[in-house]
């Protein structure tokens, strides 16, 4: 099974009552295991989580480190791009140069990088002082 795959299959068990946007995220740890996550919504709308938060989550309990790979999907008009909060998760355990598959339930595709998702991403560097 492929990544895109693999997010396709978990964004069917998406919990998406309030916006019918279900959303699934499949990561490749460098250990090269995969991980998938799907958005659970919240009657109190902003304690919903994102797919891509979830599929970290699966990643980190189960003791893997870093990500490889990510592939992303929802039934959207083009490739769905994380928010940025999911930007900003998404570097938290990723290079920059990490390729971030976003797709379509239609079968389109656009592969980013994590630095192009999220520019002038906020680091550990920022917080040291010279
Ligand atoms: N959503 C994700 O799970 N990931 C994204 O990258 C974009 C948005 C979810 C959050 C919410 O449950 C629904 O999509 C509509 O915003």
């Amino acid at each position: 099974m492929s990544l895109m795959e693999a997010a396709a299959d978990v964004r069917e068990r998406a919990y998406a009552p309030y916006s019918n946007f279900k959303v699934g995220a499949a990561l490749l740890s460098v250990e090269g295991n995969v991980h998938q996550g799907c958005n659970v919504e919240n009657v109190a709308y902003p304690e919903g989580t994102c797919a891509e938060a979830g599929a970290i989550a699966a990643m980190i309990a189960a003791g893997d480190s870093r990500i490889a790979e990510v592939a992303v999907i929802a039934d959207s008009p083009s490739p769905v791009p994380p928010c940025g909060g999911c930007r900003q998760k998404l570097a938290e355990f990723a290079d920059g140069d990490v390729k971030v598959t976003l797709g379509t339930t239609g079968g389109t595709t656009l592969t980013m990088t994590v630095a192009e998702l999220l520019p002038g991403a906020f680091d550990a560097g920022h917080m040291a002082k010279t």
